[in-house]
């Protein structure tokens, strides 16, 4: 094997758990950055989300981090660390805190998938959250939950903020590159409007440790925070990037619409969205 022709990475999915597989990297290619950059952290809950990014990596090795096999590269040019932080808002923020502290990240991207909320989105379009809610922290009374800050006592009244915001600033950024991101039609035979091209949507996205599968939920979610996406990690992720003082950018494709049938349509969709997702953090890692 030539360095031309890439290189094999041996890796372990299912949080490093399941079978070793190797899987053949593009060609490396010498970084042009003088002075080392701080990297961008790049998490994805699920291997297959993660693997619709580390195929676009270069210069790419592993490191451990205590337990956690991380992969390093870079993404267009800039230093990055992969890793598959498994789903929920603890394994999330604790894996994000883990990477973010020992390599001095200068950003957390989460990439992957989500229920789609709002209903003039589809199946396959990308959501990147302006702001980011945990809709399952509060106080649950028989007339539901009232939401508080994450980390606040849930009693009494309800006077912080709930949501963490995008800075301004960061929006406009990124806003800036998406717009001439133009993302290809998923294949025909899915059956998901055929000739309706993804769209890419700025908006909230809320996380909880549930997975959607319910109209009457995804109606709530849409009703009580405007949600344009419902995910299980990225607001924990937020939680925790907002202590270490670095952003937090969360970027979703939707494998699903969270209603009666995304416990089908997930496993159907989740391989054929989630390059979506990593070709829109692609194009962002420039602006971070
Ligand atoms: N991620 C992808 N689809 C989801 C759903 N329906 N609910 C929660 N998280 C998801």
């Amino acid at each position: 094997m030539t360095a031309a022709q890439g290189r094999p990475v041996a890796l372990r999915g299912r949080g490093g758990k399941g079978p070793p597989f190797s899987v053949m990297l593009p060609p490396q290619r010498r970084s042009m950055n003088a002075i080392p950059e701080r990297p961008i952290a790049l998490l994805s809950p699920l291997v297959e989300e993660r693997d619709a990014l580390l195929h676009r990596l270069t210069d790419v090795g592993t490191q451990a981090i205590g337990k956690l096999q991380v992969v390093t590269g870079e993404l267009q040019g800039h230093s990055v660390v992969l890793a598959e932080s498994g789903v929920g808002k603890v394994a999330s923020a604790a894996i994000a805190t883990l990477i973010a502290k020992s390599l001095d990240c200068r950003a957390v991207v989460v990439c992957g998938v989500a229920g789609g909320i709002d209903p003039a989105l589809a199946i396959g379009d990308v959501v990147i959250a302006d702001r980011l809610i945990q809709h399952d922290y509060g106080h649950l009374t028989s007339q539901g939950i009232r939401n508080f800050r994450p980390g606040v006592p849930p009693i009494g009244e309800a006077r912080d903020r709930i949501a963490f915001d995008l800075s301004p600033d960061l929006l406009m950024r990124i806003g800036a590159v998406v717009k001439d991101i133009v993302l290809p039609p998923l294949p025909p035979d899915l059956g998901v409007e055929p000739g309706r091209p993804p769209r890419i949507a700025f908006g909230p996205i809320v996380s909880g440790d549930q997975f959607i599968n319910s109209e009457e939920a995804r109606e709530r979610l849409r009703r009580d925070y405007a949600a344009l996406a419902v995910e299980m990690e990225g607001a924990a992720v937020a939680q925790a990037t907002e202590l270490l003082g670095i952003p937090c950018i969360v970027i979703r494709s939707l494998s699903d619409l969270a209603g009666a049938e995304s416990h089908l349509d997930f496993p159907r969709f989740l391989r054929a969205v989630a390059p979506a997702a990593a070709e829109v953090v692609t194009g962002v890692v420039s602006v971070l």
